[in-house]
């Protein structure tokens, strides 16, 4: 097992001085730091088990059953299993679901953190490719199944997908939660950003259209905080006792104190207020990063229009050296951001193309370090 090349780029490109567009980092100065602050100093006076071992918080799986009503899924505490942060909730159903000598089928261009939880099982990757505007291509994964390949799992980022910023349609949805039934393959349904949508509500998520085939996982890093490490899977309750098993070996359980704390900020009814914040903010600085591509990027350049999410894909033309044009804006213009291929899938290419993060920088960093950015693009091109 290795670092991801995109965490070792983040850590070079996240120096100070530089404008960094690379990471997928929430904006530290909206944190609900105050309200989250009083509720953990509330839940640590109330009840000194706040501290302690202890099962999962059944209050805050309460809170959670109302969070998926409201992204369209109906869902009862039973199937809820709670997980420190969606990144162990990948890795434990990679270890549940995943058998030696097995397959997954994912997006030749996917978030990076699914391929370390695979690593340790080391499947076969069966690569699907994403149509920019409309998302994953169904014909490939229809294709896969209908000639006899039976993948563990299909792990899919229907909403704001990480890095391409694309959201599919409800067909696709719907096409995607047929074959799981049909050809009997579970799906991964990753949804850490479903609640940060900017027109409007998000389409209910796949787990709407199907309770035995999809499990869902969910997060707290980018509706509440990262440092939180909270996140949840939605699963059928006959597997929550094996995916227990497997969290147990990791961590034994997700910090009481966190689960408390985040359970007594929701019962407050903090969330909602807080969500309308965010995506009024973040919904600002997409808007003002897609107006800065559109000044400065040359016109062969074309990206995503995300309806949600963090990222903006931008494709440019085949001659461009992304790992090059980075160090040229790092030394030249303090201007980062991460190359298309630190997302792709081993043997896959990405193309000359670039992931761009807007909910981390003002209206005015991202009109300033886009204007730069496109300034030594523009020199190459
Ligand atoms: C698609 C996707 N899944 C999972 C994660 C990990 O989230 P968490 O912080 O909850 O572990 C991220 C984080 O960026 C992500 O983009």
């Amino acid at each position: 097992m290795k670092r991801s090349v995109l965490r070792q780029m983040i850590a070079v490109v996240s120096r100070p001085g530089i404008l960094s567009f690379a990471g997928g980092l929430p904006s530290p100065a909206l944190f609900p730091t105050q309200a989250y602050g009083a509720a953990l100093s509330e839940v640590l006076q109330e009840d000194s088990r706040a501290l302690q071992y202890g099962p999962p918080f059944a209050p805050l799986i309460a809170q959670i059953v109302r969070l998926m009503a409201r992204r369209g899924v109906d869902v009862a505490p039973e199937q809820i299993f709670i997980t420190t942060g969606a990144q162990q909730a990948l890795d434990v159903l990679a270890k549940l679901l995943v058998d030696p000598g097995g397959s997954v089928l994912l997006e030749e261009r996917s978030y990076t953190g699914m391929l370390q939880a695979l690593a340790s099982r080391q499947p076969r990757l069966l690569p699907v490719p994403t149509d920019l505007a409309t998302g994953i291509n169904v014909d490939t994964v229809a294709r896969y199944l209908a000639s006899g390949e039976r993948p563990a799992f299909l792990y899919v980022i229907p909403e704001a997908h990480n890095p391409l910023g694309v959201s599919i349609g409800v067909d696709k949805r719907v096409r995607l939660v047929e074959l799981a039934r049909e050809y009997g393959v579970p799906i991964v349904e990753d949804d850490p950003y479903g609640l940060l949508s900017y027109d409007g509500e998000a389409p209910s998520p796949l787990r709407a259209l199907d309770a035995d085939w999809v499990f869902y996982v969910g997060s707290f890093s980018k509706i509440l905080a990262p440092a939180l490490r909270l996140g949840w899977i939605v699963a059928p309750p006959a597997l929550i006792p094996q995916l227990t098993v497997v969290k147990e070996a990791v961590d034994l359980e997700t910090s009481a104190l966190t689960q408390r704390a985040v359970g007594h900020f929701l019962e407050q009814g903090q969330l909602p207020a807080h969500l309308e914040r965010l995506r009024a903010a973040y919904g600002s600085r997409r808007d003002a990063m897609l107006a800065a591509l559109k000044a400065s990027f040359p016109p062969e350049a074309v990206w995503t229009i995300p309806s949600a999410g963090m990222f903006i894909w931008v494709e440019l033309p085949a001659q461009v050296d992304c790992q090059a044009l980075l160090e040229r804006a790092v030394a030249e213009e303090q201007v980062a951001f991460i190359p298309g291929h630190a997302f792709a899938l081993p043997g896959c290419s990405a193309g000359a193309a670039m992931r761009l993060n807007f909910s981390n920088a003002t209206e005015a960093e991202i009109a300033d370090g886009i204007a730069r950015l496109g300034r030594v693009l523009n020199d190459i091109v």
